[in-house]
């Protein structure tokens, strides 16, 4: 945690970002007018965290069992995902983001793989936020292909521990989120960072992601701010 005025701000925040069909559908609209309107909200909260003083920002964009979805929704999905990186790279490089894509990005295709890999290396050297986000993501993927690797290493199994397990996963060098916020009002995990949330406080909200932006941001640290974290100790 770092501290911004009096109140603990949270270095980690992640968020799953739900609710742009129902958005949509509540309007009478294409759910792919859901996804663009949500699109606009990253860019809010991506303000909203460098505004805050937050440091990393996870967003849940496409999980592993999204694939699931209709193809014509998968193809609205990547479009928009190609069509936010080439619009908003150069504002995101300006206002020092450092950008970061957990998950298995190689099936979105080698063009939009390539697109993705060159954009991290542009901002690899920015500082004020690390923007993570999880695109083709899993929590049990990530475990499972850490413990490949693991086992490739030919690590005797007493070496293995908590620390270098973390170091095998995606979200290595990142530290673990303290904020996990989950829109649309759905209170499950839908197979996020599994090991990585083990102590992240949780905050589910009725706000539906299109909505969501720097007052519902700072509402969700306001929240953060009056939670007690104890790891397991005995309370002070
Ligand atoms: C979140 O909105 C976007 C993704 C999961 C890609 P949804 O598309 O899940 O919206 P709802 O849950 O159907 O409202
Ligand atoms: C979780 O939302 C994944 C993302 C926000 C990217 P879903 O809408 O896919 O989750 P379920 O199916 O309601 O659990
Ligand atoms: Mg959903």
């Amino acid at each position: 945690m770092s501290e911004v005025s009096a109140r603990p701000v949270p270095l980690h925040v992640a968020i799953i970002m739900d609710g742009n069909g129902r958005w949509a559908t509540t309007r009478g609209l294409p759910r792919v007018a859901g996804h663009r309107e949500g699109a606009k909200a990253v860019r809010r909260t991506v303000e909203a965290a460098i505004a805050q003083g937050v440091r990393y920002l996870t967003l849940f964009a496409f999980s592993s069992e999204n694939w699931r979805r209709p193809p014509s929704e998968v193809a609205d999905l990547t479009f928009l995902l190609k069509h936010y990186l080439r619009s908003e790279l150069n504002e995101m490089h300006a206002q020092g983001v450092c950008l970061k894509i957990i998950g298995e990005r190689e099936r979105f295709g080698p063009n939009l793989t390539a697109e993705l890999t060159a954009a991290e290396a542009r901002t690899a050297n920015n500082s004020k936020l690390t923007l993570v986000m999880a695109l083709s993501y899993g929590g049990r993927a990530d475990v499972v292909a850490a413990a490949r690797k693991a086992i490739a290493s030919g690590m005797a199994p007493e070496a293995l521990t908590e620390e270098n397990f973390a170091a095998l996963l995606d979200t290595k060098g990142i530290p673990d989120p303290d904020l996990l916020i989950r829109t649309s009002g759905e209170v499950r995990i839908s197979n996020f960072l599994l090991w990585q949330t083990a102590y992240s406080e949780l905050l589910f909200t009725n706000v539906l992601w299109p909505d969501f932006g720097a007052a519902a941001f700072a509402a969700a640290l306001d929240e953060y701010a009056t939670r007690e974290r104890r790891f397991g100790a005995r309370p002070a």
